[in-house]
């Protein structure tokens, strides 16, 4: 095999063609081209772009580590808002939605009202999507086989998936830090609009409102378009191991299920054609301390997110829904609730132990 550099292997597991020898890479489909192209582009106002509100002119300006399409660094978080009666609860959505916009703050009276009637604030982080593709095509059954909603292992470790009903059939839901949001498509339009303020074409399943009010006519971004971009995405391969032979990094993952990382951080799930080895169940999980307060939606209580999948995970600090974990060390430690008990597990172990597992993590 071929002595990669980090970078060269990033930019092949991005698409990118790398003249590697004399190895002959496969000509792309020119849709995933396209995408690309749209993906990486700065939008402009008669484009459609901003209205009403929006976080950023284009899809790269937080997706791009350590490629495009990647992770995002922590002062590209995004703001979610909403009331909880100063923590009494219960949580409620104020008019216009949970989102604040970033670069256009709420400039309607009402959302102005709303924003200074909040009283509970939830950062979110940029997650990477290489992969997505692949985690696209997970049947829905490998997914809620991974159920435990009444603790019948009595391991303290639940995990329910997120259910949408979408046109009166309920879905799984798989993106986004809740997974409420089921398929990778879906997630094109609700990005579109929520974060650029572009109206894609109306497939019927909601996600994305079709009009926003602006001079542009609808929709901003065409169903050719729309569909590349979704092309580029699915396209994205899932992140490469690095694959040290360190024993050290073999001991870890170990490690990893002797304490537990593993009944939410599944090794693989069974996808489309083979094993997808995402480190996730996809399920999920209250892992906040007690008292914490965030947002809810139906099927995801507060506090509620889905396990996020590992792979890539060297690549993408800071780390949890918020960014609020610097390091990899970090992030296990501000685990809590469900993951309690699998946290202290970690914490009895040697120190030996807990940096080979550090090592794995490192790995992946
Ligand atoms: C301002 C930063 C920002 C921009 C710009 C942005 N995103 Fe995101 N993206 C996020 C954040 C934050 C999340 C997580 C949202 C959540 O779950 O609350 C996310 C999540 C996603 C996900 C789900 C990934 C997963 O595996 O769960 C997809 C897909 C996605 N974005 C696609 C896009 C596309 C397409 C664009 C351009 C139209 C875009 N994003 C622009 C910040 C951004
Ligand atoms: C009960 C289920 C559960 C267990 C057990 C668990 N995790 Fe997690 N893990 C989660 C959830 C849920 C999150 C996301 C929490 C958030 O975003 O605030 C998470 C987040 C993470 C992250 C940050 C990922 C990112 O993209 O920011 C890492 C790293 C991680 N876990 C590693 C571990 C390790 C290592 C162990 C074992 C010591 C472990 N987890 C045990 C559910 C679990």
């Amino acid at each position: 095999m071929f002595d990669l550099t980090l970078t060269q292997r990033s930019l092949l597991a991005a698409g990118f063609v790398v003249a590697v020898g004399l190895v002959a890479f496969p000509a792309e489909d020119p849709a995933v081209t396209r995408g690309r192209e749209l993906f990486d582009r700065t939008f402009t106002k008669a484009e459609g772009l901003g209205t009403p509100e929006m976080n950023a002119d284009t899809c790269r300006g937080c997706h791009s580590d350590p490629v495009l399409g990647g992770a995002g660094a922590l002062e590209l978080n995004v703001t979610r808002f909403g009331f909880d009666n100063m923590g009494v609860g219960p949580f409620q959505e104020l008019p216009g939605g949970q989102g604040l916009s970033k670069l256009r703050p709420p400039h309607y009276a009402w959302r102005e009202e709303a924003a200074a009637t909040a009283d509970c604030f939830e950062q979110r982080q940029t997650p990477s999507l290489l992969g997505d593709g692949l985690v696209d095509a997970i049947p829905e059954s490998a997914i809620v086989a991974n159920e435990d909603p009444n603790d019948l292992n009595a391991d303290g470790v639940r995990g329910v998936a997120r259910r949408l009903t979408i046109n009166g059939i309920t879905e799984i839901g798989r993106f986004g830090w809740k997974a409420q949001i089921p398929r990778l498509a879906d997630f094109v339009r609700d990005a579109m609009f929520g974060e650029l303020g572009i109206t894609t074409p109306d497939d019927g399943r909601g996600f994305a409102p079709t009009t926003d009010g602006d001079t542009v006519a609808d929709p901003e971004l065409g169903a050719t378009a729309t569909a590349d971009v979704h092309a580029f995405m699915a396209s994205l391969p899932a992140p490469v191991r690095a694959g040290s032979t360190d024993p050290l990094v073999a001991l870890g993952q170990q490690i990893f299920g002797e304490v537990g990382c593993t009944k939410c951080h599944v090794p693989a799930l069974q996808g489309a054609s083979g094993p997808v080895p995402l480190y996730s169940n996809l399920l999920l999980h209250n892992v906040m301390p007690a008292g914490y307060r965030g947002m809810a939606e139906p099927g995801a209580g507060v506090g509620f997110f889905r396990t996020p999948p590992l792979w890539g995970i060297s690549h993408t600090a800071p780390y949890m829904h918020d960014g609020r974990a610097e390091t990899l060390l970090a992030a296990i430690q501000a685990h809590d609730g469900e993951a309690a008990g699998v946290r202290a597990a970690f914490q009895a172990r040697p120190e030996a132990d807990r940096d080979a597992l550090l090592r794995f993590l490192g790995d992946l």
